[in-house]
């Protein structure tokens, strides 16, 4: 089947950015969707309450691949708490749009997404203490999280 992609679609699908496993993430997830049986994996490093940086694995489509590729750079450098805020249809937007039967793989990368931040938090964050004993921000104390 073939499919009209805005030029933006193609360039992140042909040039994905920020992909690859992280290894320093402090925060992983990997979902699938139900709609076409693909998957993708999030890796987060976050610090101090900021997204500090994020890649992406992608083993869907070329819809996937470039929202995967298009929320890595919407949400590098933005607090954790903007992040949770994200909505597929902002990374549709930001990508010029999707044909209406690819919008299950924007929700794929951004239930991916809110997976590996949940998963962040679930597992519990601590405040970093400076050396005069105030907070220096929240820092999170587990290691990456599977699944
Ligand atoms: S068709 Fe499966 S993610 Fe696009």
């Amino acid at each position: 089947m073939v499919y009209s992609y805005s030029q933006l679609v193609l360039e992140h699908f042909r040039e994905p950015r920020n992909v690859g496993e992280m290894k320093d993430a402090n925060a992983k997830a990997t979902a699938g969707s139900m709609a076409c049986g693909d998957m993708m994996t999030f890796y987060l490093k976050i610090e101090n309450g900021i997204v500090t940086n994020a890649t992406f694995e992608s083993y869907g489509c070329a819809a996937n691949i470039a929202t995967g590729s298009m929320v890595t750079e919407l949400i590098k450098g933005k607090p954790l708490e903007e992040v949770k805020n994200l909505t597929w249809q902002e990374v549709v937007k930001s990508l010029g749009g999707l044909p209406k039967v690819k919008h299950h793989c924007s929700n794929l990368a951004i239930d991916t997404l809110m997976k590996a931040i949940s998963e962040y938090e679930k597992t519990g964050l601590t405040e970093v203490e400076t050396s005069d004993g105030k907070a220096a921000g929240r820092e999170k104390t587990s290691q990456v999280i599977e699944g």
